[in-house]
């Protein structure tokens, strides 16, 4: 890639030349107002750092864990629905650079390629993200499926048990793959790569979903079948029967108030992810940093505490860190990293994060990651 795409948002200005307006809208936009999809970044924005000088530098270290999993830096990448949208297997080229960078990459179940495709594409185990839907079966099936393809963490997201509205997504008749009108043709007509690569890849619809449901055989069945299947009664007893079924690490999504995190604590699961779904659900919601402290403080000590939303730099996941996170995930900056220029630019991505993060953390006075705390931030930022 070229040498001066140097930040996360050289990234996004190439995807969205270079990706079908529909699917760069479907991954740049928030609910509603994108209120908290704004804040999500700007609030990051208003945390300062102390700046130390005359310390020894040398040796530096970012390695950690994630869920008692060893990572190359406090980071992985978040599910997200379509990513084989953005760039064609896309889900395979991310969970190649991550797997190549050192960190989780996280199969969404509303992926375009499968578990199984990601599966016989990497070597070592990647995480999978379950929907919790109305038909139980299915979602049984997609955790045996998980654990026969090796993954080594469950993400079960909470936080979308109705769909926030998107207006772009409405505006545009999101569909994979789109469907073509006059105004998408000449999109599609204006990204070649996309297309050229599209016309390469047999993996084009949801193929966690398409043949493995009855019924569920092609994109137009596949939308009528998923608009009905988030479970809007999910609740705390479907969260304990989760984790009696999936063994391994179990990670909960979309933790956003003290008291779900206290309950997020009762179930046994491992970790929670601070998180509001990228803006994507609740608008009006905070963002995911400015409750990061009072969660970590509550329930830091009993349960591992991840967070997501508005990480776009190597400054951010420190920030992060700082206020109590074992680790971040992203996901818009790796996407647009895809669509910038597939697996090398989800590569850039990690490369340009793990560089700032190395930098910033030396820059206040440290050397490891895990030495990291408030006291790094200035006092009117370090209190939860
Ligand atoms: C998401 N997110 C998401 N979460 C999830 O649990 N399952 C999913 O399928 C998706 N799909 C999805 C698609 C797109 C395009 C985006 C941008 C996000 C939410 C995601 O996991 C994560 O919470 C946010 O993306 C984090 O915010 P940033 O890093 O995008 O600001």
């Amino acid at each position: 890639m070229n040498p001066s795409i140097t930040t996360i948002e050289d990234l996004r200005r190439i995807a969205r030349r270079r990706v079908p307006r529909m699917f760069y809208d479907y991954c740049d936009s928030g609910s509603w107002t994108e209120s908290t999809y704004r804040a999500n970044e700007s609030d990051f924005g208003r945390i300062q750092f102390r700046q130390r000088v005359a310390v020894d530098m040398t040796d530096r270290s970012l390695a950690t864990t994630m869920v008692g999993q060893p990572v190359a830096m406090p980071l992985a990448l978040a599910p997200t629905g379509m990513t084989g949208m953005q760039h064609a297997d896309g889900e395979i080229l991310a969970a190649r650079a991550a797997e190549a960078a050192g960190v989780p990459f996280t199969l969404s179940t509303m992926s375009i390629c499968s578990i199984e495709d990601v599966a016989g594409a990497v070597s070592k185990p990647f995480w999978f993200q379950l929907y919790f839907m109305r038909d139980r079966s299915f979602n049984d099936k997609l955790i045996d499926r998980a654990a026969a393809a090796g993954c080594s963490a469950l993400v079960l997201t909470l936080d979308l048990q109705i769909l926030g509205q998107r207006h772009k997504d409405i505006r545009n008749g999101l569909s994979a793959p789109p469907r073509l009108t006059p105004s998408t043709t000449i999109d599609l007509l204006t990204k070649p790569r996309w297309c050229w690569g599209m016309m390469r890849t047999k993996r084009r619809t949801f193929r966690n979903i398409v043949g493995h449901v009855e019924g569920v055989q092609d994109t137009r069945s596949i939308t009528a079948w998923t608009s009905q299947q988030f479970d809007p009664r999910l609740d705390w007893d479907d969260v304990a029967r989760i984790r009696d079924r999936w063994k391994g690490p179990l990670i909960l999504k979309g933790i956003l108030d003290v008291e779900d995190a206290v309950r997020a604590v009762g179930t046994g699961a491992e970790a929670l992810i601070v998180s509001n779904h990228g803006g994507r659900q609740l608008d009006g919601a905070p963002s995911s940093i400015a409750v990061l402290p009072e969660i970590a403080d509550a329930v830091g000590s009993r349960i591992e505490v991840l967070m997501d939303g508005g990480v776009r730099s190597g400054q951010d996941v420190l920030k992060a860190v700082a206020l109590g996170a074992k680790g971040v995930f992203i996901g818009r900056p790796f996407l647009y990293g895809l669509g910038a220029g597939g697996e090398a630019g989800v590569t850039r991505c990690l490369d340009i994060i793990r560089k700032e993060l190395d930098m910033t953390m030396a820059l206040c006075g440290h050397r490891n990651i895990l030495d990291i705390d408030r006291t790094i931030l200035r006092r009117s930022d370090n209190a939860a």
